[in-house]
């Protein structure tokens, strides 16, 4: 994803206002990193289906990037997990204040539509691709996870209740950086098909998670971790066993339906996906 930090770095705000640290603290939380696991998602997609069509995407993936990174900086909030390090680094809120966390939050949520609206594709495109982030990101989506996270701590959910937790504050977005690819694409019916892999996806992926949350330091994961004892993480419900049976029964149906797609897909999403479709025990 060489291409993709370049890209980042050149697309942060240029001109500083008169701001103390506003810009930098825009900026620090991007640079800072992490996997860029929806980034590489959508161009995987892109470049499988319409490779000449990766470059123009680099805006939606930078999009989708911003969007997420919002939802980090405001997850780590006192106010919600009270985090203290993110991607190696202090949290916003620690390193400046709560105020500056909060709005480079907003900052970065908006700017993922300003960039969609401007990035070069049809007006149709463009709209659908809007749309695709808003739902996924939004109210109906990864806020609404995050609500339900916050407000049921705690309080024991039970095993359906945490699956539709997690899908809304985590496989929704990672659902939507496939089928923005989709879309961008123009591959229609194989975006409804890619949502429905990628909700799974996202499910597997928190539920590797919650698992690092009990098995990595905060070092070794680059974030606050010993951090979901009063959360519905899979592990509080399951157990860590019953987690990682979980976490292998979710890999083992992705592996099934992955073979399903076609070869230029399959060989794009596979390195991708490897580490986290891989076995458990
Ligand atoms: C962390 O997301 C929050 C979850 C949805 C579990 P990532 O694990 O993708 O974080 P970064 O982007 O690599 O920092
Ligand atoms: C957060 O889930 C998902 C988001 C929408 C940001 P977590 O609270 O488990 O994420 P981490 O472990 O802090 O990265
Ligand atoms: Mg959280
Ligand atoms: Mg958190
Ligand atoms: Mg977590």
């Amino acid at each position: 994803m060489k291409d993709f930090e370049a890209y980042l770095s050149s697309h942060l705000p240029k001109a500083p206002s008169f701001h103390p640290h506003y810009e930098e603290a825009i900026a620090e939380m991007l640079l800072a990193g992490g996997k860029r696991f929806r980034p590489a998602l959508l161009l995987a997609v892109v470049r499988a289906h319409n490779s000449l069509l990766v470059d123009s995407s680099y805006d939606a993936a930078l999009a989708i990037e911003l969007l997420h990174t919002y939802s980090l900086i405001h997850d780590d909030l006192p106010c919600m997990d009270d985090a203290d390090l993110r991607r190696g680094k202090q949290t916003l809120h620690v390193k400046y204040d709560e105020v500056t966390a909060v709005l480079v939050g907003d900052a970065l949520n908006t700017q993922a539509f300003e960039i969609l609206s401007e990035a070069a594709f049809s007006d149709e495109v463009k709209v659908k691709l809007i749309r695709c982030l808003a739902k996924n990101g939004g109210l109906g989506g990864m806020v609404l996870g995050q609500a339900i996270d916050c407000h049921f701590e705690n309080y024991p959910l039970d095993i359906e209740q945490i699956r539709i937790l997690h899908i809304n504050k985590t496989a929704k977005l990672i659902a939507c950086a496939l089928q923005m690819g989709a879309i961008i694409s123009g591959q229609d019916i194989l975006a409804k098909d890619l949502y429905d892999f990628g909700i799974k996806l996202g499910l597997l992926f928190q539920v590797q998670d919650d698992i690092l949350d009990v098995t990595q330091s905060s070092e070794e994961a680059g974030k606050t971790t010993q951090n979901d004892g009063d959360k519905n993480s899979f592990v509080n419900l399951l157990g860590l066993d019953g987690t990682m049976k979980e976490a292998d029964r979710l890999a083992e149906e992705l592996r099934e339906q992955l073979n399903t797609f076609d070869t230029k897909l399959y060989n794009e999403l596979s390195p991708i996906l490897s580490k986290y479709l891989a076995r458990h025990k």
